[in-house]
């Protein structure tokens, strides 16, 4: 990594070594950086959160359809959506509530957004964990003084507006310094009155409303109510292995990389 590319950045002031925030409105604008924290909280990364702390010992984010019934067998629950749908021959869909009462030990997920844009960011950086309201003080806990890129994983290569809620709100809880992106993303969250207004107020709660899908907005959007951290502990043959880390994480223990193989 260059200078110019460096994730620190030097406080003249201060002559002291301060970490980065920044934000990704899109993966497209992601960058390679210590941790990335993705963030598709309508839903992908919300359902995770559900989904380990429900009991799941891991979920395996899997980039298609067929991968993921290639990985169906005893012990896997097969979950996802397309167009916010569960896809034909899938146990369960992409709604958080459909992760309560785990019936096996994984869940192999595949979505539109969240998914792809967790195994992105398992390329640029070695630390990956998702978050969304249900975790966002754990995953302030855990990554608190590190180098941070929120990425949101937006819709189809566009911003959506609750992931940048949900940025903005991580961002202006962790200490350092703020990329203009990340300004940005903090603007738009203190615009917002209350969280499932600013949820409600997106495209892709529009969406879910006309799938019927409407309380997953109200799950989605109840704030701290988890400890865990999921977080990307291995990509194995494209597939992104995400596990629990439920605790207050130091740095030296969240800062070990996933194990990648091709
Ligand atoms: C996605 O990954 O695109 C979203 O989670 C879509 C959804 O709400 O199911």
């Amino acid at each position: 990594m260059s200078w110019t590319e460096s994730s620190l950045v030097f406080n003249l002031r201060d002559r002291q070594l301060v970490a980065m925030i920044d934000v990704a409105f899109t993966p497209a604008d992601a960058r390679p950086r210590e941790i990335t924290v993705v963030i598709d909280v309508l839903r992908a990364t919300s359902t995770i959160v559900r989904a380990l702390d429900a009991g799941y010992e891991r979920v395996l984010c899997v980039p298609d359809l067929d991968a993921a019934r290639a990985l169906a067998g005893p012990g896997r629950v097969l979950a996802g959506e397309r167009g916010c749908v569960r896809p034909p021959g899938f146990a369960l869909g992409n709604s958080p509530a459909d992760m309560d009462d785990p019936a096996g030990e994984e869940l192999v997920l595949t979505t539109t957004n969240g998914v792809p844009a967790i195994l992105h960011a398992a390329t640029l950086s070695p630390v990956v964990v998702a978050a969304g309201l249900l975790n966002l003080e754990a995953v302030v806990d855990a990554v608190r003084g590190a180098d941070v890129q929120l990425l949101c994983a937006g819709t189809n290569g566009r911003p959506a507006f609750e992931d940048v809620y949900v940025a903005g709100r991580i961002a202006a809880r962790l200490p350092g310094a703020p990329t203009d992106a990340a300004l940005i993303a903090r603007a738009v969250a203190q615009s917002q009155a209350s969280p499932h207004g600013a949820l409600a107020a997106s495209a892709n709660a529009g969406v879910l409303v006309a799938a019927g899908l409407e309380d997953d907005i109200g799950d989605c959007a109840q704030e701290w109510v988890s400890r865990v951290v999921p977080r990307v502990s291995a990509v194995l043959h494209g597939v992104a292995h995400v596990e629990a880390d439920s605790e207050e994480l130091p740095l030296d223990t969240i800062l070990c990389s996933h194990t990648v193989a091709p």
